[in-house]
């Protein structure tokens, strides 16, 4: 079989200097740069702390602005979360580790399909993407059943701790989304089958790109799933769609970034829209991130909740369709921006 080459090894080529065509995104993604870029807003702040450990005039408050959060923006940044900040450092330099493994030993883990648990690759959507995305990933099935690639040593338990820690930090998350939304607590887990619900793992490389205003890290999309925690390697380079407009989303050390998730939408019955995102590049530096995904169950069919149907007396906005399924069609399809959405 023929081996694929990564990204980093792409970006080491001695004295490029220019990216291959098929790298150069159609609409010079960066032509709306000046335009569309606002410099202005920034995205919200939960402090998690109040969520779990506040009064309970401090934990309404706090869901209060969880909910606006859903609401305006789909982002926000988790402080106070408790996730050991050496376990969130140990984890990214495992990345480093997984990516800086030979191709061939990389090649071992190259899934193909997309209910592979393991799988490492390049660009975004490979079996349909016409332009290439200059990013490598490992993306692995974590929970319920935890998968792993065996090397570098120690990665896969630095992965199990990491992967229980930012579940539990999510499903605190969606007991107070819920209760944002004028449901109980546990309502949206119990509906959605969180508790075995999917957590990926999915690691992305961003090598220095020698002409980054030409291509894309990932373009334009939304997640699949409830709710994706974010870390990075102190680089920036995530751009969160608000209001027509791209804002460059400035990590705080130690906090998670956020967003909702089509199935956080589909559930909401439309009231949280899932946000678009991409990733863009910089030539000076290797910029690592690291999202964790959680989503119900496989067999869940995602339907927007009953009671906010009939509490707001709306017609439901979107058809059941089973996880699994979304997932293989989000795979087979060209994404563009939340296209899939507007198909189910
Ligand atoms: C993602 O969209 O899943 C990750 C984007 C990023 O690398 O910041
Ligand atoms: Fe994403």
């Amino acid at each position: 079989a023929k081996l694929m080459t990564s990204i980093k090894k792409l970006a080491e080529s001695p004295g490029i200097t220019f990216i291959p065509p098929t790298y150069t995104c159609t609409n010079n993604p960066h032509d709306d740069l000046a335009a569309l870029i606002d410099t202005e807003s920034t995205i919200p702040t939960v402090d998690f702390s109040l969520l779990t450990f506040g009064t309970p005039q401090q934990r309404s408050q706090a869901i209060h602005d969880l909910g606006k959060a859903c609401q305006d923006w789909g982002f926000f940044l988790v402080i106070n979360h408790g996730v050991p900040e050496s376990l969130m450092k140990a984890i990214l330099e495992g990345v480093q580790g997984f990516f800086d493994l030979t191709e061939e030993e990389k090649h071992e883990f190259e899934g193909k399909h997309v209910l592979d648990p393991i799988r490492c690759g390049t660009s975004f959507n490979a079996s349909v993407d016409e332009v290439m995305f200059w990013r490598d990933f490992l993306k692995v099935f974590v929970y319920p059943e935890f998968h792993f690639p065996t090397k570098p040593a120690g990665f896969s338990e630095l992965a199990l701790e990491y992967c229980k820690r930012t579940r539990q930090v999510t499903r605190e998350l969606l007991k107070g989304i819920s209760e944002s939304l004028g449901l109980e607590a546990s309502d949206l887990e119990k509906f959605l089958n969180v508790e075995s619900g999917l957590q990926i793992f999915i690691a992305n490389l961003y090598p220095p790109c020698p002409q980054p205003e030409l291509a894309l890290g990932m373009p334009p999309h939304s997640d699949h799933g409830l709710l994706t925690l974010l870390i990075q390697n102190g680089i920036n380079g995530l751009q969160v769609q608000h209001k027509g407009k791209w804002v460059n989303v400035n990590a705080m050390p130690n906090s998670f970034l956020v967003n909702t998730g089509d199935h956080l939408e589909i559930f909401s019955n439309g009231k949280y829209r899932s946000n678009i995102h991409r990733a863009v590049l910089t030539n000076k530096a290797t910029r690592i991130s690291l999202a964790t995904p959680t989503g119900p169950s496989l067999e869940t069919v995602v339907t927007p909740a009953p009671e906010l149907i009939n509490n707001e007396n709306r017609k439901p906005a979107y058809i059941g369709m089973k996880y699994k399924d979304y997932l293989e069609l989000q795979q087979s399809s060209m994404l563009d921006g939340k296209s899939i959405l507007d198909r189910v």
